[in-house]
């Protein structure tokens, strides 16, 4: 297997390969960045669940589309902090982002991005009954509300206070972590 970090990346070069993938991610077909797992958590438990990244913003954020209505917007309420992990499975790379999410909701940000929504996939965020509703039969999932408009369009911005590398490598796997110091990231090797 040929990995995206070698032995003898320093910091800098491994930060610039992670970024370059973060942007390959909704650029590239079949990116294996596209699809995240982002675990959030209430009081009471903590979930995990498979979204898509839209957007790499110039500034570092995370851009997830989703149904304000959902659960996991519950959890946010709760709890702000967030976790993305991200696996290219032929690459043998693990990135995992720790940080918090903001929520957009009729706003600038859902303004921007919902005419690239609206006629494409916005039955995703127009379904009459909320999502999670619990119901007797399945063709009750099947109803779009008439208008379909904004309402329940959600942008999650997640903002990163650190991201963590595994390059997986036979007996020497290679492990970075970064942290956000004030605009810019601290970066450290870690024992794998
Ligand atoms: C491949 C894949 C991509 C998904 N993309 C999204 C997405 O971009 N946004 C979203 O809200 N849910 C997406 N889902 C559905 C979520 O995994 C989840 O089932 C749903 O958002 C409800 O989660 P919640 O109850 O924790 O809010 C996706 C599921 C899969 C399997």
């Amino acid at each position: 297997m040929r990995t995206l970090i070698e032995s003898d990346f320093c910091l800098e070069k491994i930060w610039e390969v992670v970024q370059l993938e973060f942007q390959k991610a909704t650029t590239v077909k079949r990116h294996s960045f596209r699809y995240v797992v982002l675990s959030s958590a209430n009081n009471e438990s903590v979930n995990s669940r498979w979204v898509v990244l839209r957007r790499y913003t110039e500034g570092g954020s995370f851009l997830i589309y989703t149904d304000a209505r959902s659960e996991k917007v519950n959890n946010f309420k709760a709890n702000s902090l967030v976790s993305l992990l991200f696996f290219n499975d032929r690459k043998g790379l693990q990135v995992r982002v720790n940080g918090k999410v903001i929520t957009h909701h009729k706003n600038e940000l859902t303004k921007k991005y919902w005419p690239g929504v609206k006629g494409f996939n916005d039955q995703s965020y127009t379904s009459e009954l909320a999502p999670g509703t619990p119901i007797k039969s399945k063709d009750e999932a099947y109803k779009w509300s008439s208008i379909m408009d904004d309402e329940n369009f959600m942008v999650l911005e997640i903002v990163p206070n650190t991201i963590e590398v595994l390059q997986l490598n036979g007996s020497e796997h290679i492990r970075a972590q970064f942290s956000a110091d004030g605009q810019s990231f601290e970066g450290t090797f870690l024992v794998p």
